[in-house]
């Protein structure tokens, strides 16, 4: 049994306080600290135990559902990937590789289209940068409440908390559920080495590590408050998506499942991250809302946040995910 979160906490010498330690903040964390500033990393829960290893792992830069604003900051943190996964490596000693280098995108006209795009393993990935980080000595208290008031007023402060509302502040972002399966791959597709998409599913293979020979069936994308239950009918239905793909995978005693789950993506209203101070001039930040593409985002998000931080001139035009875009949401 889990302890229940301690509400109270010391940010002792820690110069940033980051709140939540998923994929996004602790990518900050390792930033921050690389550049010699010194952090406090708060969570609820347990590291990377939500949306961060619920994932699939796709870098998927030229996805459909993206809104066209994202492509920048998309393109940005794919060209990151091989050098953070490199250096992510170097200080855990956990190798991370690219497990695919391509995705089908199977359009409604019947054209296929061949994208240069990778996936990673979000759960070795996670447990890589979790080993980084606690190699680099961050301070990292886990199941710990955050609470707005006892904070140091001057503190900066960062809210990488995901699909939850940290305390009494209010942040524009709603759980979206995503049930997902992953199911052993029959010995016709053992040779699958490519994501498979459509508009309504995606089939992504595992080739290295544990999960070698095997492929996740994804999404749905639901409305269900913090509920991350599955359910066999939305996992059938995600598998005879998959199967008008991938014919085989309708067989489930040549394809049978291994596991199904469900993960919290933030979603914001337009489907944009909220990256930067949360009222201009604020040394209190937003790095969150990142809905389906908060493992692609880490590392320019780590970058381009780390450099607000220490209020360097952005090299990226951050006004698309400015917190102003929803200026009624916020009250604390
Ligand atoms: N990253 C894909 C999804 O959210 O389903």
């Amino acid at each position: 049994m889990s302890p229940s979160p301690q509400s109270i906490f010391n940010t002792g010498t820690a110069e940033v306080l980051i709140v939540g330690a998923g994929i996004i903040g602790l990518s900050l964390a390792l930033e921050l600290h690389e550049r010699g500033i010194r952090v406090q990393v708060l969570e609820r829960d347990t590291p990377l135990s939500h949306a961060s290893t619920a994932a699939a792992g796709m870098l998927a830069v030229n996805d459909p559902h993206n809104p066209a604003a994202l492509l920048p900051l998309s393109q940005l943190s794919a060209q990151l990937y091989p050098r953070w996964l490199a250096h992510i490596h170097q200080l855990s000693g956990i190798a991370i590789p690219f497990q695919t280098e391509t995705t089908l995108q199977y359009q409604s006209d019947g054209n296929i289209l061949h994208f240069s795009e990778r996936s990673v393993e979000p759960r070795q990935l996670g447990a890589a940068l979790l080993a980084a980080v606690r190699n680099a000595g961050i301070e990292l208290r886990e199941h710990c409440e955050f609470h707005p008031s006892a904070a140091p007023t001057a503190q900066t402060i960062v809210y990488a908390t995901g699909a939850w509302q940290p305390g009494s502040i209010k942040i524009p972002v709603v759980p979206r559920k995503g049930q997902m399966l992953r199911v052993q791959l029959p010995p016709s597709l053992k040779d699958l080495r490519e994501v498979h998409r459509s508009d309504e599913v995606y089939i992504v293979p595992r080739i290295y590590g544990p999960q070698a020979g095997t492929a996740l069936i994804g999404a749905t994308i639901e409305d269900a408050g913090f509920d991350t239950s599955t359910h066999t009918t939305d996992l059938r239905q995600l598998r005879s998506r998959a199967a008008r793909l991938l014919p085989v995978l309708a067989d489930e005693t040549a394809a049978p499942m291994l596991e199904a789950w469900a993960g919290l993506r933030p979603g914001t209203p337009d489907h944009l991250p909220l990256l930067g101070a949360m009222t201009p001039g604020s040394r209190h930040f937003l790095a969150t809302g990142h809905y389906r593409n908060g493992i692609l985002l880490a590392p320019a998000t780590a970058v381009l946040l780390a450099d607000l931080i220490q209020d360097k001139p952005a090299t990226l035009d951050l006004t698309p995910f400015s917190a102003a875009r929803f200026p009624a949401s916020f009250a604390s």
